[in-house]
């Protein structure tokens, strides 16, 4: 027996565990179309351990391989495979800031942090290079920030768009925190704008010793051309609301309709990504079907990535949730 076996990495919800290998797999497809990843279970660690090895991967790996390895959202380890031995095998992994970055809050409505993970990762994969510089990332419905600790962690410039002042604040909290615990330099502004048709509402910004820029304001996502004006972004990365909890929390209708959110928001998203970038999006399939999904990407001029695989898993009862990448 040769080639490679993966441990997948345990996620903090245990509906996402059953699906952990399935969607690494996926993710392997669309990255390295040529690596074989099979699902099999072919290890115990003991009689009461639940990590088994769910992933095996045939032949060999190279540089490029090992390193888009190191930066997948499931893996834990990776082990070469001889016989019935096992050998460890190191990864090369680029993180700009620890992972409790983004693992340290907890609260209802956070998105599961591995399959944000995923989604930046597919988002960043579809979107052409963007010469030598930080990527610039930004989530339209950025809650307290899972997908921009993400790409904060990459290594990326990152801004959000979030519409309950709550969010903000708790966001603002945490990373000024996180940064001081941290010793991590950094300079925060933050401002309620009086005039126009924010008014009322809040925003900051953060310059971190690294280079890197944070900038979250609290509007409306359909009008996030006039919150950041003259920027323009190389990926767009967001898990919209689910018309579930969110719905039921704000009491909002707009919650309660992605469709509707994307009428509004689609047009103005795509002003704001560059030629060449690419948005991916995560939503709840039982308030929105896949193919209108796709029907109301394509109507709005983008170009929807088809994936070998399908991402979709259930969330829970009244969630089943999927993915979707398209480009510019
Ligand atoms: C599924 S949650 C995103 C959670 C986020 N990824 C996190 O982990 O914190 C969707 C978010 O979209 C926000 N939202 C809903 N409608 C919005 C709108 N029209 N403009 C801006 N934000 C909106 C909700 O308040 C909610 O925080």
């Amino acid at each position: 027996m040769s080639g490679y076996a993966v441990l997948i990495r345990e996620s903090s919800n245990r509906v996402y565990d059953g699906d952990g290998a399935r969607l690494l797999a996926a993710e392997l497809a669309a990255h390295r179309p040529h690596l074989r990843a099979a699902l099999t279970t072919i290890e115990r660690c003991g009689p009461d351990d639940p990590m088994d090895l769910h992933l095996t991967i045939e032949g060999d790996l190279d540089e490029h391989d090992r390193r888009l390895l190191g930066n997948t959202s499931g893996l834990r380890l990776l082990f070469r495979r001889h016989g019935d031995l096992l050998e460890p095998v190191a990864l090369p992994v680029s993180a700009e800031h620890d992972s409790d970055l983004i693992t340290i809050q907890r609260y209802r409505g956070k998105t599961n942090e591995q399959f944000t993970h995923l989604l930046v990762n597919l988002t960043v994969l579809a979107a052409s290079p963007a010469d030598d510089r930080r990527l610039h990332l930004l989530d339209p419905v950025a809650g307290r920030g899972t997908t921009l600790n993400r790409g904060l962690v990459l290594g990326f410039d990152v801004a959000g768009v979030e519409k309950s002042g709550t969010e903000v604040d708790a966001y603002r909290t945490f990373l000024s925190n996180y940064w001081k615990d941290h010793r991590v330099k950094h300079k925060l502004h933050r401002e309620r704008i009086r005039k126009g048709p924010h008014a009322g509402s809040q925003r900051f910004s953060i310059r971190l010793g690294t280079g890197q820029r944070i900038d979250v304001a609290q509007a409306d996502t359909s009008a996030v051309g006039g919150v950041f004006p003259g920027r323009k972004f190389d990926v767009i990365v967001g898990d919209l609301p689910y018309g579930v909890q969110h719905g039921a929390r704000h009491g909002e209708e707009t919650d309660r309709s992605a469709a509707r959110l994307l009428e509004t928001a689609l047009p103005e998203w795509r002003r704001v990504l560059r030629h060449g970038g690419a948005i991916g999006l995560a939503w709840n399939l039982r308030t929105l079907p896949r193919a209108e999904m796709i029907t109301s990407l394509r109507e709005h001029g983008f170009d929807v990535v088809d994936h070998p695989r399908s991402f979709e898993h259930v969330v829970d009862r009244s969630i089943t949730r999927d993915l979707v990448v398209a480009t510019r």
